[in-house]
């Protein structure tokens, strides 16, 4: 570890869940407390990085030394995202994006009657796999998140999108946790790292990061 590992870069990182408005005040969303993207972010300050930090709705402060933009759906993450893209030579995805959107939302409260309520959910864009489709996309590092069989679908994951880079987690032993336990899948193939405060994962991946990074021909 040495603290000027990503001197100069500027690292772009989601957090926390996204929420999908259903009406005037609920929302579809997830358990994601922002806890591991945070820690990614302050790792990265550490180790000398420009970061700039995209949240989800969380409870959390920001490290002061972050540029920081608060986001509540996926699709406000992805446009904001896309805005500071072009000036990011890192891209860390730890967001646990919700997959579906709620189509035709209400403006008000929706009242409760007799009936069953249907919603009608469609598909969010995936960021990203929107970011790796770029023409000269950052160096971008995955996080999967599973509940079963973590190896297979995590690797699958990581070949999916195109990811030099993936840390898996299994969801329940990681989500609104203050410790977390990650495998990293990368082309020289897995390295787990045991469990530990999210604070101590997130300095071993920013390592990790700048390794892959300064290898793959990066200054
Ligand atoms: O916030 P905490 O409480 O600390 O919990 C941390 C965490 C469990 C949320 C985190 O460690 C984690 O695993 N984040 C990724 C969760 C997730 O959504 O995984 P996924 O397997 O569904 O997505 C795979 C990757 O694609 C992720 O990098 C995700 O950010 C990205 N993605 C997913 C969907 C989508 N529409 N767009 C995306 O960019």
């Amino acid at each position: 570890w040495h603290p000027k590992l990503l001197k100069g870069q500027r690292v772009l990182i989601t957090a926390g869940p996204t929420f999908e408005a259903i009406d005037a005040v609920r929302a579809i969303t997830n358990m994601s407390s922002g806890k591991m993207g945070y820690a990614v972010a302050r790792a990265a300050i550490e180790a000398g990085a420009e970061v700039t930090l995209i949240s989800g709705p969380t409870c959390l402060t920001p490290p002061t030394a972050a540029k920081t933009i608060a986001v509540t759906s996926a699709q406000q993450m992805l446009e904001a995202v896309n805005k500071e893209i072009g000036e990011t030579d890192i891209f860390i995805s730890v967001a646990a994006v919700a997959d579906y959107y709620v189509l035709n939302p209400s403006g008000q409260k929706i009242k409760k009657d007799a009936h069953i309520l249907t919603l009608e959910l469609a598909p969010n864009p995936d960021i990203v796999a929107n970011v790796m489709n770029l023409p000269n996309p950052p160096f971008c590092v995955g996080f999967a998140a599973e509940s079963e069989n973590l190896y297979e679908f995590a690797e699958m994951k990581r070949r999916r999108k195109n990811l030099p880079l993936l840390a898996a987690n299994m969801v329940q032993d990681a989500i609104g946790q203050e410790d977390n336990e990650l495998i990293l899948f990368d082309d020289e193939g897995t390295h787990p790292l045991p469990r530990a405060p999210k604070i101590v994962l997130a300095r071993q991946l920013i390592a990790h990061v700048a390794k892959l990074y300064h290898h793959s021909g990066n200054k």
